[in-house]
């Protein structure tokens, strides 16, 4: 059974884990100096992630709290829905804080810290990037009851802060965290395998995805200024939907 610490005990940490978070992250920074998105690559630099050394929370949220006023909490596994929501609108992101084993390199079935961590947590250093994540939670908050429109926000999340690739110099590159922390999936991503659509927020509410295979379409944005700007269409989008048979039962 896996221990899943609800506090970060730096050190309970073993060399097992120090060995696995090296190896992924010199791994995937190989791959990534080629593909990963201008920012992502700044951020990882400001925040202070290195091989050698499983981040500190403490020291993470330093870095963070100076760039943007976001901070991480340690999550001890998914928090549900509801949950983070609330925390995403209050800026604070629920990581794990336990790294998978070696035998788990490559296939994992819940998110671990490196994919909280490596993944989530640089781009929060970003100003455009940790608004869209803060106003999302906050309108997301205000849909709680309506299971239509969590979906469309859910397919959002996905295909955004997951899986989302962002256009530079013409070229396609990696920002969602699903991708920064899996080299199967950058390889895939970015290969001609899959379809690689212009970033349009109504196509992506309406899009449906699977979360247990490499994605097949992947939808590209311009900037993480056009995600923010994308919201009032998100907001007015939401707004023509039914209301949900739950709300229609009780009003
Ligand atoms: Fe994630």
């Amino acid at each position: 059974m896996r221990n899943k610490p609800t506090v970060q005990v730096y050190s309970h940490y073993t060399d097992e884990d120090f060995e696995v978070w090296g190896l992924l992250f010199n791994r995937q920074m190989k791959h990534l100096k080629q593909h990963a998105g201008r920012l992502y690559l700044e951020a990882v630099d400001n925040i202070g992630f290195r091989a050698d050394k499983i981040p500190d929370f403490g020291a993470t949220n330093q870095m963070l709290q100076a760039a943007t006023g976001w901070q991480l909490c340690v999550a001890k596994e998914l928090v549900p829905q509801d949950e983070f929501f609330r925390l995403l609108s209050q800026k604070i992101f629920p990581a794990t804080c336990w790294l998978r084993t070696m035998a788990e390199l490559d296939y994992l079935e819940e998110p671990d810290m490196f994919h909280d961590v490596f993944g989530h947590a640089p781009l929060l250093m970003e100003p455009a990037y940790a608004a869209f994540m803060e106003a999302f939670g906050k309108l997301s908050l205000q849909w709680l009851e309506h299971p239509e429109a969590l979906k469309q926000l859910s397919a959002v999340y996905w295909f955004t802060i997951e899986f989302g690739l962002l256009r530079e110099n013409d070229a396609p590159k990696v920002f969602g965290a699903g991708i920064l922390s899996s080299v199967g999936e950058t390889r895939h991503a970015l290969s001609d395998v899959p379809a690689r659509l212009p970033f349009d927020i109504e196509r992506m509410m309406q899009t449906a995805y699977r979360t247990d295979i490499l994605q097949d379409k992947y939808f590209v944005i311009d900037s993480f200024r056009q995600l923010c700007d994308a919201l009032p269409l998100l907001e007015a989008a939401l707004a023509r939907l039914p209301e949900s048979a739950e709300t229609f039962a009780v009003s």
